[in-house]
Formats: C-alpha cells, structure tokens, sequence
C-alpha cells in the first residue's frame, strides 16, 4: 500500500491510527521524541527516537527510506500550558513542522495528513460547526494549529504539497483490545479524570460551571471514539495517495454530551459512584463545542462506528482497569 512515515506515533492518536494502517497493509515508520508518547504502544513497526526539530534527521530519514506519505501528529497540546509558555507551543508545533514540510519538500514527498483541532475555531458562533466557520483561535495552542494549517496551503500552493487537514473534536476511548489507550500525564482530559475518580485514584471531578445554557447547565462536547479517528485516516491517506486534491474536513461524533451526561453514563459503564464538584467557569470554555463531520463522510465515506457514549466510556475503563506494570 506504501510507505508511511508516522510523526508522535507513540502518542494516543497515533498508536490507534497506525493500528489500523498496519492492518490495511501499509508499512509504517514512527518518529517520535518520546517526551509525550510510550515506546510499547509501537513495539511491532519500525520507531526512530528523535525530535522534528532536528532537520538534519529528517533529512537523513527521507534519504534512508522511500516514503511516500505523512500522517503528522507529533505536537503539545496542553492548552493551559500554551497560554504560560507560548514559545514552546510555537517553536514545537510550527516551526518544527516547517522542519518536517522543508525536508518532505526536499524528497519530493507530496502526501501529508495533519492534526489540527476544534480550538481553530475559538468561540463557536453557531453550532454545529463546519469547516467554513472562522478560524479565531483563544489560545496560542489552537493559533499555532492555525498556522501550519497556513502554511500546508502555501505550500500546496508553490509547491504542490497534497494535504488532508482533520480538524479533531474530543478523542476519546480505546482500542477495544485495551492493550492502547489514552495515557497522558498529565492528564486533563475530562473522560480519563472521571474514570480516576471511580476508580479510586482521585477522589472527586470537578465540574467547571454548572449554569451554562445548556440542558443540565455543564458544558455539551464532541467526543469522537479514537478507533473512529484512526480509520478516518486511513480513508484519507487512500485519498491522498490517489492524487485527490487538498481538503480541509471536521471529525468528530456529530453528537454532544455534557459534563454530567458524561460522569452519570461513567457510573453506569464502571458501577461506581463518582463524585463531583461544582467549580466556577474558566475563561475561555464555551458552552457547547459539537462538530459537523458531513463532509468527512460525503468525501471520504468515513463514518464514526463507535459512536454512542456508553461505548466510548466502556473502551476506556477496559484499558483503565489492565493490569499495569508502572
Ligand atoms: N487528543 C485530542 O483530543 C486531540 C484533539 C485535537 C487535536 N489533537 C492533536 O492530535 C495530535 C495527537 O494528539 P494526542 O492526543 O495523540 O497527543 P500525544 O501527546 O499522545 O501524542 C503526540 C506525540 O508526539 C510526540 N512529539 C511531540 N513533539 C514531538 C517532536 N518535536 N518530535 C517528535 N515527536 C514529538 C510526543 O512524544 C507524543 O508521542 C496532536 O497534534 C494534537 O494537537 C488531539
């Protein structure tokens, strides 16, 4: 099928998207720094331990191997984070990138499937969101996103790079296997927090906001099962590898939860109780985020199969709940 460099292949997404690569038969080498990623989630493909900001490598990788496309995950994605330490954030997540795009540049590869996120948008104005909703992001995070998604244009533009630019809602679950899974840390995301807390390694979750205009007054968002994710990409490394044009699509359930729908069907799935806390608002969260995905599945035919919550949640306590070695 072709060779597929993978960047932060050991990483959440990554590990679950080259799973199902392998098993369409592409072959796959994995760049990863492992400063966020697990070398076991990769131990079956070929893994170089380096950093993109090392042109020199990424020179040497293209000249080693013959490669024919990029699925470019590698990145930090600590919102938080980004607004205290933006520089790193900008010299990771763009400049590095322009490390990866001079040295494909440089090899005469033209296919790259890339990372970008929901924060593009910043404060929806209307939801469900499209891919034409502007782009204003609230954090350096989701701006330098905004930026390699520009630059991927310009670089279409003079140079004829092909890309498919996935805008990701919230990841969510596990490979049903349970052997990956979501291992952030630290972690912030609310699916594997709620799950600490019923398993006992957290006492309580806290609720940030309790009287947003939404149903049960907690924020509604977009959780997209990873294996769904991962399988998107396959479709548009396909796409891509048979010289489709340039396309910008969403990813996400098309579906939104809220904070408490999330901890009462967590309850359900782990038969646990799970205790919560209610915090103010924190700037910057907007009451519902919830993605349209109808163009991902008109121009790839992706459809989302692990899409109900109970799903998602009861993926992610299998891999919470296996035996850990660390
Ligand atoms: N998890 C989500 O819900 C979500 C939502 C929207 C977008 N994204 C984007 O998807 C991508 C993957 O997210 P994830 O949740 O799997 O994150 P992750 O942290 O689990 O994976 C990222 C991987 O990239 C590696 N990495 C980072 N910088 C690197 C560098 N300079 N050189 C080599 N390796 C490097 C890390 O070690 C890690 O293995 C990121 O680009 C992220 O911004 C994630």
């Amino acid at each position: 099928m072709g060779n597929i460099l993978v960047t932060g292949g050991a990483g959440y997404i990554g590990s679950h998207t080259i799973r199902q690569l392998v098993n369409e038969g592409f072959r796959i080498l994995v760049l990863d720094n492992l400063v966020y990623g697990h070398r076991e989630f990769v131990a079956d493909v070929d893994f170089v331990h380096g950093d993109l900001a090392d042109l020199g490598l990424l020179e040497a990788l293209f000249a080693a191997h013959k490669i024919d496309g990029v699925v470019h995950f590698a990145a930090y994605a600590y919102v938080g984070e980004s607004v205290t330490n933006p520089a790193k954030y900008y010299r990771n997540n763009v400049a590095s990138t322009l490390n990866l795009l001079t040295a494909m540049q440089a090899a005469g590869v033209k296919a790259l499937i890339f990372s970008s996120t929901c924060a593009t948008y910043g404060n929806p104005r209307r939801v469900p969101i499209t891919e034409d909703h502007p782009q204003d992001p609230i954090n350096p995070y989701g701006a330098s996103k905004v930026m390699v998604e520009r630059m991927l244009r310009d670089f279409g533009s003079a140079y004829g790079l092909k890309s498919v630019i996935f805008r990701y809602f919230n990841a969510a679950g596990a490979d049903p296997s349970a052997d990956i899974g979501e291992w952030h840390d630290p972690e912030t995301h609310l699916i594997p927090l709620v799950l600490d807390v019923a398993s006992g390694k957290r006492e309580q979750i806290h609720i940030f906001g309790t009287d947003y205009d939404t149903p049960d007054g907690t924020c509604v968002r977009d959780y997209i099962h990873v294996t769904d994710l991962a399988k998107a990409h396959v479709l548009g490394l396909r796409y891509l590898l048979e010289g489709e044009p340039s396309v910008v699509l969403n990813l996400g359930n098309g579906k939104g939860f809220s904070v408490k729908e999330v901890i009462q069907c967590a309850e359900r799935v782990t038969g646990k109780p799970i205790h919560w806390v209610g915090s103010p608002r924190r700037p910057g969260d907007p009451s519902i985020l919830v993605g349209s995905s109808t163009r991902a599945r008109e121009i790839l035919g992706w459809k989302p199969t692990f899409d109900s919550l109970e799903t998602i949640l009861s993926t992610a306590w299998k891999w919470h709940c296996r035996p850990r070695t660390s």
